[in-house]
């Protein structure tokens, strides 16, 4: 039985008195599993995990994706994905700026994340809050008029379009980094696989546009259920602590990293983001 104390009033647990360091805590994670996909967010502190240790642990929730810009997977193991600010031999050791927007991991491909896995290495004493919404309760509080209207609608998520935003001050996509990263269309409105709990799915930057409606009513809407998504009231600020392990649930939940003081602090997160299937 997990000890649990809640982040919010409507999703998020924290659990303690874990250590996942030790493979003979494999039976807690899998309760972990279990629980993401009601909670939607779980964070554990304090841990001390060895990289391998957090791809096994990420595992036990799935196969695990590489991410596109392979020049970030810099551990030794290509399944984490390093957000940085920080330089060695002159060379950037992660991702900086990454996720600076709301969005739900890999929602630009055509099966997107279910879930991913954060660990924080080295963290700032200020600044660099990450911010978690929950999609669920989004879609729950809108007008049941404005529910019925977007139910059956789609929207184009761009990888290509949010790293142009992004990182236009860097070197484009090469090709094969478009190749593997084509614009797809999800529903607007998507179904969680396991519990069937309805939850909005949108985000900022990556979603281009919503789909089978005149463009300036598309823009509108999108800016409106964007708005929405991201109230206060559906929304949990973390404030990290090196050791801070959070798993989240992409299929209904969006988040946002905030920035901090780069030029005077390091950061290193380092994130494995598991597999999932496509939306509906
Ligand atoms: C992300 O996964 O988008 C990054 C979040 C963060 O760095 O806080």
């Amino acid at each position: 039985m997990l000890q649990t104390r809640p982040l919010h009033a409507g999703f998020g647990i924290e659990v303690l008195g874990l250590d996942l360091s030790a493979p003979d805590s494999d039976a807690a994670v899998d309760e972990l599993v279990r629980q993401v996909d009601r909670h939607s967010l779980i964070l554990v502190r304090g841990q001390a995990l060895s990289n391998q240790r957090h791809v096994d642990i990420s595992r036990r929730f799935g196969d695990l994706m590489t991410h596109v810009l392979k020049q970030f997977l810099t551990t030794g193991l290509p399944e984490i994905y390093v957000l940085s600010n920080v330089t060695e031999d002159g060379k950037p050791i992660g991702n900086h700026k990454e996720g600076w927007n709301w969005h739900s991991d890999l929602s630009y491909v055509a099966e997107p994340s279910m879930g991913s896995l954060l660990y924080a290495v080295e963290v700032p004493p200020e600044g660099a809050d990450t911010l978690f919404a929950s999609m669920h309760l989004a879609y729950e509080s809108l007008p049941a008029e404005t529910q019925a209207r977007i139910r059956n609608l789609t929207a184009t998520h761009s990888y290509a379009g949010y790293y142009g935003k992004a990182f236009a001050d860097r070197a484009p996509l090469t090709e094969e980094q478009k190749a593997r990263t084509p614009d797809v269309v999800h529903p607007v409105v998507r179904t969680h696989p396991v519990t069937g709990r309805l939850s909005l799915y949108v985000g900022q930057d990556i979603v281009k546009q919503i789909n089978d409606l005149p463009a300036d009513e598309a823009e509108t809407l999108l800016a409106a259920l964007n708005r929405h998504a991201i109230s206060d009231e559906f929304t949990y600020r973390h404030k990290w602590q090196q050791g801070d392990l959070i798993i989240w649930d992409n299929r209904c939940t969006m988040h946002c990293a905030t920035p901090y003081e780069d030029t005077r602090y390091r950061r290193i997160m380092h994130r494995t983001t598991v597999a999932g299937t496509r939306p509906f």
